[in-house]
């Protein structure tokens, strides 16, 4: 049995099997429909979530299986002081497969310990978002063709946002990724994350303050929302909330093929304007999304592809 908590968790081969996956799903729906018949998702989120959970479960819904679960901490028996690791051992008995979001980083880890069933990480903390970087993969995959020899611009909150860290770890493992991390000092990634996988695996990339400098060399701009639920005070939050805006004006300096992705939600770092913009495709991201989730949970249920 197999968790996924990490990005990493995924082997190169099992990644590319994901997102081949994905991409047959996604060109043939109808073939997957009863893939997963009599099977159940259980989607455990302690944070509020629109596009994770409601994916997860029009995924598993796609495949033919059914889904329970909670929505927030306050409609489950964590309100009551109930640990983690005793919810995901019941849970494990009234489900094939589970999705958690938790705001404590490590959390699902700690359920993966104690689960007789394989456990998703759904977003833990600022720490790490697996089947976001998934999403992202696959969208470029389909949208650019390839996953080698891009560059790839970081905008917002770089501290905080665990889809950035993912995607940063996963972008690594392929030839020619470059990074161009563009963020306030306060929302810098995190030191590990710079000196333990971009510094010690000789990943060429840059810090900048200033968006429109950078706009023309880049491939990919992915754009982040600043994570107000992780600021210790509201003060600093305001004043770092709109350090970046994506509006038209500023794709002018981009090139005709670069790429704006978003995991969503966003706030105010998109003006609306970009959205008519063929290079916005952060819709189309969340809509592929869905697919990846199919993807995965056959995968992790050892459901055949050849039907
Ligand atoms: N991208 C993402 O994780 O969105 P939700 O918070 O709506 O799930």
């Amino acid at each position: 049995m197999k968790h996924v908590i990490s990005p990493l968790d995924l082997s190169m081969e099992e990644l590319d099997r994901v997102l081949s996956l994905a991409e047959r799903i996604f060109k043939n729906p109808e073939k997957y429909s009863e893939c997963c018949h009599g099977k159940k998702l259980a989607t455990l989120f302690y944070e509020p979530s629109t596009r994770t959970r409601l994916s997860f479960e029009a995924a598993m819904l796609n495949l033919g299986g059914s889904v329970l679960g909670f929505s927030s901490a306050d409609s489950s028996s964590a309100a009551k002081g109930e640990s983690v690791s005793d919810t995901i051992r019941v849970v494990s008995s009234y489900a094939d497969i589970c999705a958690m979001r938790h705001p404590k980083e490590g959390a699902p880890f700690v359920a993966s310990l104690h689960s007789s069933i394989p456990v998703i990480n759904a977003g833990d903390g600022g720490h790490n978002h697996p089947t976001q970087t998934l999403t992202d993969l696959f969208t470029l995959k389909i949208l650019k063709g390839h996953l080698d020899h891009l560059t790839i611009g970081f905008c917002g909150d770089l501290k905080f946002g665990r889809t950035v860290h993912s995607l940063i770890n996963a972008m690594v493992r392929y030839p020619g990724s470059r990074f161009i991390l563009i963020s306030p000092d306060e929302l810098r990634i995190p030191t590990y994350l710079r000196e333990e996988v971009l510094s010690a695996n000789n990943i060429p990339y840059c810090e900048v303050k200033v968006l429109e400098e950078v706009m023309p060399k880049l491939d990919i701009l992915y754009m982040t929302r600043v994570q107000k639920e992780r600021f210790f005070n509201e003060e600093d939050y305001i004043r770092l909330k709109d350090s970046f805006i994506l509006d038209a004006a500023k794709m002018k300096y981009a090139r005709e093929d670069m790429l704006v992705l978003h995991p969503l939600p966003r706030v105010n770092e998109i003006a609306a304007e970009v959205d008519d913009d063929p290079r916005a495709v952060y819709f189309t991201q969340a809509k592929l999304g869905v697919y990846v989730r199919m993807a995965l949970i056959m995968i992790l249920l050892n459901i055949s592809a050849e039907l």
